[in-house]
């Protein structure tokens, strides 16, 4: 979605912008601009790559200024084009802005701003918003802000310049993402962490309806009553080097080849020797004992790990759990209440329809756990608790690390409440949290022998339907290979629970048809393998994930990927390394452009 990015200090405002907003291309875009204030306020925008712009003010040399705001625009309301690129001035130039949302009132306020002679040079609904401030613009920037947004329906964070103020900027933000870096007489606001992580690690996150005014050596943040805000200042940790590509062709590779830290970093300091700690979260036994029920609602990758995690909760806990896509959860009038524990995944934290899902719950009293990678986060905040995952910065839009990191979180959270509701005994938990201590090294050696999967890859790159099968929680994870290989490769492949197939889809299978072929649970594992016999009776070529040791898989699989053995329950994160792999080499074969896959955001802030 939309990148922001801001600066005041005493460099060159257009060169440092542009460095962020290079760090923000990750969150998909199709257009981008920079408004800088010198003696009046210039914009430069284009359509297209960032290089575009970059090329048109020779990487910000041209534009004299240090002052400004930029963006990486993500159409929503009218096409990607020169003129629909933010930022936006105000009819009389008073103004210029930047946002990231969508304002769900802008043809009511289009209509009343064009009753009062207000003209429009674009189709967006960030256009209404500049003219909005120039319509009520009293003289006092603040109190104008406070007046136009007080009317915006939707979500938004916004940078404003404002023709009457050579030393502050101003910001806003509802419902979409904006953090403030605190530099030494220099400060920025950003939609994400990477865009200034380089510039400081200082930064205070903007909270719902906060305003604002900064300039090179102050940030002032006020509510909607002028009152001021103490804000505390947040340090980011993360290593920069994560948020760069340091070689690697793809982030999406490097975030892959980054899961065995990831997974250590985030599962480590929660094991003891006999417990899992999370001291994250202040739930009680008491607590704990009065759910019914369990909701997990996430999209995308994030409902998929939910899958694995009703499988997972399900047979520890013996509570029924649902998993629901976030945009279908929000308007389903969800039957929730204060007995109902609701685990929301969120990679950003960010995720509009994920946002939306939590504030229903929340109404209905329900208790929301969270899990989340990016810290201070909206579905961060507004959660009861929350545990991080440590996977650092994800670039890549198709989510890796962060996947894995999710699923680690999910196996910590269901012995965490299996022990404390003496649903296993502690034998088994030291078994577990052993398998665990383990689990980052076995990812490795899966990764170790990503050449097998290469070489697949590269027979099969051309294919034109491939399908995942899976019982159990290998058809979560299933679900899960397929996305990954249809975002970055444009491949069609479903995920299909084996003996589904059946019913209908086997129709599709052909001869040379590639079918992957989940093959883990070794309670299910003949069922799975008389699926395979199905489908290889029709032509399909079986490529198997099998257990280390499992010879039998051989016989119906024209290629066999062993992983190391672990307990059942955890091997979804040994499952899911290879078909990341897979998708990866895919794409790569097809000459794809890996990390940004046509149509697709990183962070989706919008419906
Ligand atoms: C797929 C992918 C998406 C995200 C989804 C949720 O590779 O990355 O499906 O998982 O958009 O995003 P978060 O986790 O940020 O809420």
């Amino acid at each position: 979605m939309c990148g922001i990015m801001g600066y005041v200090g005493s460099s060159k405002a257009a060169p440092i912008l542009l460095e962020g907003l290079a760090k923000l291309e990750y969150r998909g875009y199709d257009s981008a601009g920079i408004a800088v204030f010198d003696k009046d306020i210039n914009i430069a925008k284009a359509k297209g790559r960032l290089q575009i712009l970059s090329d048109m003010v020779d990487g910000g040399e041209k534009i004299e200024g240090c002052m400004g705001i930029g963006h990486t625009r993500w159409a929503t309301h009218g096409e990607p084009s020169d003129v629909n690129s933010h930022p936006h001035y105000s009819q009389n130039k008073t103004f210029a802005i930047v946002h990231n949302g969508i304002i769900e009132n802008y043809l009511k306020l289009k209509n009343e701003l064009m009753e009062k002679g207000f003209k429009f040079v674009s189709q967006t609904d960030t256009e209404i918003v500049a003219n909005l401030l120039e319509y009520y613009y009293n003289g006092n920037i603040l109190d104008t802000i406070i007046k136009a947004t007080s009317r915006l329906e939707g979500s938004y964070a916004l940078g404003i310049l404002c023709q009457d103020d050579k030393n502050n900027f101003y910001a806003v933000r509802k419902d979409s993402p904006l953090i403030i870096g605190l530099g030494k007489g220099e400060n920025y606001i950003a939609s994400d962490i990477p865009a200034i992580l380089s510039r400081t690690r200082s930064v205070y996150m903007l909270e719902e309806n906060e305003f604002a005014i900064i300039s090179s050596d102050s940030v002032k943040i006020v509510d909607s009553n002028k009152q001021p805000i103490e804000k505390t200042v947040r340090t980011i940790n993360w290593d920069v080097s994560a948020a760069e590509k340091g070689g690697y062709d793809s982030f999406m590779f490097k975030e892959i080849m980054e899961e065995p830290k990831a997974i250590r970093d985030t599962i480590h300091p929660r094991l003891s020797d006999d417990s899992i700690v999370l001291d994250d979260i202040t739930l009680t036994k008491e607590q704990l004992e009065k759910f019914n029920k369990i909701y997990i609602v996430g999209c995308g990758s994030a409902y998929h790990v939910g899958m694995v995690g009703k499988y997972i909760m399900e047979k520890h806990l013996r509570i029924p759990v649902e998993v629901m896509i976030a945009s279908e959860f929000r308007y389903c009038d969800p039957i929730v209440d204060e007995k109902t524990l609701v685990i929301m995944i969120s990679q950003s934290g960010e995720t509009a329809d994920t946002l939306a899902a939590l504030r229903e719950c929340k109404k209905r009293n329900a208790r929301i756990l969270s899990i989340v990678n990016v810290v201070g986060s909206s579905i961060a905040n507004e959660s009861n608790d929350v545990i991080y995952t440590w996977a650092g910065p994800e670039i890549a839009v198709a989510t890796t690390k962060a996947y894995s990191t999710q699923l680690t979180v999910i196996y910590l959270i269901a012995l965490y409440i299996a022990d404390k509701l003496g649903k296993i005994t502690k034998e088994e938990l030291k078994q577990y949290i052993t398998a665990l201590r383990k689990l980052p090294d076995q990812v490795q050696q899966v990764i170790d022998k990503k050449d097998e999967i290469e070489a697949l890859a590269k027979k099969y790159y051309q294919s034109s339907n491939v399908f995942f099968l899976g019982r159990n929680y290998d058809y979560a994870v299933a679900m899960e290979g397929s996305l990954k290989l249809k975002e970055i490769s444009y491949i069609h492949s479903e995920a299909y629970a084996a003996g589904e197939l059946k019913h209908g889809t086997i129709s599709l299978i052909e001869d040379g048809t590639l079918v992957v072929s989940l093959a883990t649970c070794d309670k299910l594992f003949d069922k799975m393998m008389s699926n395979v016999k199905e489908v290889k009776a029709r032509g399909a070529v079986i490529f198997s994930l099998a257990k280390e040791g499992n010879k039998a898989v051989e016989q119906e699989s024209d290629y066999v990927f062993y992983l190391p053995d672990t307990f059942d329950m955890l091997l979804p994160s040994l499952t899911v390394t290879p078909l990341q792999l897979f998708g990866y080499y895919v794409a790569k074969a097809r000459g794809y452009d890996i990390d940004k896959p046509r149509n697709l955001a990183k962070s989706v802030t919008v419906e």
